[in-house]
C-alpha cells in the first residue's frame, strides 16, 4: 500500500493527476509496429501478439464516450448559437453545461464557469482553470488565486466586488494550455459572457487570455499596462492586459510591472466612480 501511495505522489509531482480513461491501459501488451522496408510483406498475422489473450471487447452500450462527436467547425456554430441565445448569465452557465462540443469537458471534473460579482465593474478573464478550479468548480482558488486575491486586495477590491472567468471553462488535463481548436470551440461563451457582464474595465490574466481576446499574435511583454478597446457584439470596454498570476509566481521580480498596472487599473475605477 505504502508503494501504491509513493507511486501516486510520485506521479502527482509529475504533474499527472488524473486518469484520461476508466480502464487502464497495458501499454507492454501493445504492439505498435515500426514501419520497416521490407522487400516481401510480411503476413498481417506475424504482427499480432499470440501469447497474450486478447482484451475482451466492451459492450457497446457500457463504451465510455472518449471524445465530442462534432467536427471543429460545427462545434463552433454550436457554441455560438448555444451563447448568443443566453440573455443572462445563468442561463449561460446552463447552455455552456449542456454543450458537448468540446473534449476538455470529458476530462475535467467541473465547469468553472465564474466567480465574484456579475454586476461589479470589473471583470478578469484568465486562461483555464487548473487542478484546484477543477475540483472545486471555481476559478483563481489554487496558489495563483490566492496571489490574485491579495493583489486585488492591495487596491481595495475583493470577490464581491470583482467578478473573475477563464477563456476555457474546462481543465485541460495535466494543465497542459488549450489548442488553438479548444479555444476557438469556448471563445462565443466568453465572448458572450464579457458582453452579458458588460464591465467599465476588463483585465485580461496573461498572454493566452490577452492573445484571445484581443486576436492578436502580439506577446504579453509587449500587451501588458496599455489600455486597449475590447469590442464584440454591442459592448466596447475599455481592457487592459497584464502578467498572470502563475507567472508572478515563478518570476517574482515581475511583480513590480504587474503592481504598476494594477495602478493604473485602480486609478482608472476610481476615475469612473
Ligand atoms: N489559471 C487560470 O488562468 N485560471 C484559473 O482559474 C486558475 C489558474
Amino acid at each position: 500500500m505504502e508503494n501504491v501511495r509513493e507511486i501516486l505522489n510520485w506521479y502527482i509531482d509529475a504533474g499527472v493527476d488524473l486518469a484520461l480513461e476508466d480502464h487502464p491501459v497495458d501499454r507492454f501488451t501493445e504492439i505498435t509496429p515500426t514501419p520497416v522496408k521490407r522487400t516481401t510483406e510480411l503476413p498481417k498475422q506475424s504482427l499480432e501478439r499470440t501469447d497474450v489473450a486478447p482484451e475482451p471487447q466492451r459492450p457497446l452500450s457500457s463504451e465510455p464516450r472518449s471524445q465530442a462527436t462534432l467536427p471543429d467547425g460545427a462545434a463552433i456554430k454550436t457554441a455560438q448559437e448555444l451563447a448568443a441565445s443566453a440573455n443572462d448569465i445563468e442561463a449561460l452557465r446552463n447552455a455552456m453545461s449542456q454543450f458537448e462540443g468540446c473534449n476538455l469537458r470529458l476530462t475535467a471534473k467541473t465547469l468553472v464557469f465564474a466567480d465574484g460579482n456579475p454586476e461589479a465593474q470589473i471583470m478578469f478573464v484568465g486562461e483555464a482553470p487548473g487542478r484546484d478550479e477543477d475540483l472545486q468548480g471555481l476559478p483563481f482558488v489554487g496558489r495563483s488565486g490566492q496571489l490574485l486575491d491579495r493583489i486585488l486586495s492591495a487596491i481595495g477590491l475583493n470577490r464581491e466586488t470583482a467578478y473573475i472567468s477563464n477563456v476555457i471553462p474546462w481543465r485541460p488535463p495535466g494543465n497542459r494550455p488549450p489548442t488553438p481548436q479548444e479555444t476557438e470551440i469556448c471563445r462565443p461563451f466568453i465572448e458572450r459572457h464579457i458582453e452579458l457582464v458588460n464591465p467599465k474595465v476588463l483585465v485580461m490574466l496573461g498572454g493566452s487570455s490577452a492573445k484571445t481576446l484581443l486576436k492578436t499574435t502580439d506577446g504579453i511583454m509587449r500587451l501588458r499596462g496599455k489600455w486597449c478597446e475590447y469590442s464584440t457584439g454591442n459592448i466596447k470596454t475599455q481592457a487592459m492586459p497584464t502578467l498572470h498570476p502563475a507567472y508572478l509566481l515563478r518570476q517574482p521580480a515581475h511583480k513590480k510591472l504587474a503592481w504598476q498596472d494594477f495602478l493604473k487599473i485602480s486609478q482608472s475605477l476610481k476615475k469612473s466612480n
